[in-house]
């Protein structure tokens, strides 16, 4: 090669290097160019489904692009966190999930992705109340009530969630553990087919989000004992809270969070934060929120690293308490 060729060379090699140091950086910079896909890993209908519908209209306006919501049920959510883990690093596969992500480490040993190290936080989304409900003619109008038919029928009565490590899994094994009874648990992809079943009266029971069970109970479809918070919600200003209503134990609201692939670049996760944000201050989210029991996080928890803290927390506080339940999904 003469001379000047192999100068030519290197100094196209020169101009080219700091493209070729940070992968992904053109791609980066011009993100995003085409359509976006959130993840829901619960079917359509659903509370998840519904905060995720929400989110990605709102981050599509402010990303200047669609925001596709796809439903992949399954497996307590681990179907749809999975095919996110696998997908490509570029910010264009997105996971929309709640305190599963936090349960699944510990209640799934054999998982063919890793439930932590598999995920960029891009930032907390919403945490939402959760009620506990029963079909219209179930034979109790208060929580006491409810307390005792569940002691009295046991595994005769049908209680309903969306599989194991689902908010509705977890929310009934709080309550079987606070009233010291069990009942027969019917697993679905979602709590949106499961409202279903219990509208129709073939479920009995089922404790989910307020997201989904708001309008529900202000239209009188269902029963509705307590909600888990410590303190009333303004959608459901009638409904006591379950200390008021004599079980003080039965509390648990559920966190959403927003994530990409492990390996999404920095530049990408960042743009994706601000875009969660601007979401969360759109006032057609936040008045639809309000209207079912719940409100965005404070702006600086939709942050890829106050997500990070409080996931990793959260992990390590469900943690011992599904251990000493010994109750895994494999
Ligand atoms: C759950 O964990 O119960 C899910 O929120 C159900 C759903 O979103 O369908």
């Amino acid at each position: 090669m003469s001379r000047f060729a192999r100068r030519r060379l290197l100094a196209l090699a020169a101009l080219l290097a700091p493209l070729a140091l940070r992968p992904g950086h053109a791609a980066a910079e011009n993100f995003p160019s085409r359509p976006l896909t959130v993840i829901v890993p619960f079917a359509a209908g659903g509370p998840t489904d519904t905060v995720s519908r929400l989110v990605a209209e709102a981050m599509g306006r402010d990303l200047g692009q669609t925001v596709v919501v796809e439903n992949a049920g399954g497996a307590g959510g681990t179907i749809g966190a999975q095919r996110v883990a696998n997908a490509r690093p570029d910010g264009y596969t997105l996971l929309l999930h709640h305190i599963g992500m936090a349960t699944t480490p510990t209640l799934y040993r054999k998982l063919a992705y890793d439930p932590v190290g598999g995920f960029e936080t891009i930032g907390l989304v919403t945490e939402v109340p959760m009620t506990l409900v029963a079909k219209k003619d179930f034979p109790a109008n208060t929580l006491a009530e409810a307390i005792q038919v569940i002691r009295r029928d046991q595994e005769k009565l049908n209680y309903a969630n969306a599989g194991i490590g689902a908010a509705s899994h977890l929310c009934g094994l709080l309550l079987m553990k606070a009233v010291d009874a069990p009942m027969t648990t019917v697993p679905f992809r979602g709590t949106g087919p499961a409202m279903q079943e219990l509208l129709s009266g073939r479920i009995d029971l089922m404790c989910d989000q307020t997201t989904n069970t708001t309008e529900q109970i202000n239209s009188g479809a269902l029963k509705v004992f307590s909600v888990t918070t410590n303190k009333r919600i303004p959608a459901l200003p009638n409904v006591p809270t379950s200390a008021e209503a004599g079980l003080p134990a039965f509390q648990v609201t559920v966190w959403h969070g927003l994530y990409a692939p492990k390996g999404t670049p920095p530049e990408v996760t960042r743009r994706l934060s601000a875009a969660l944000q601007a979401a969360l201050r759109d006032p057609k989210l936040v008045a639809r929120f309000a209207e079912l029991g719940t409100a965005p996080v404070a702006q600086e928890m939709a942050t890829p690293e106050a997500h990070r803290t409080f996931w990793l927390a959260d992990i390590a506080k469900w943690k011992p308490i599904i251990q000493a339940a010994g109750q895994y999904a494999d």
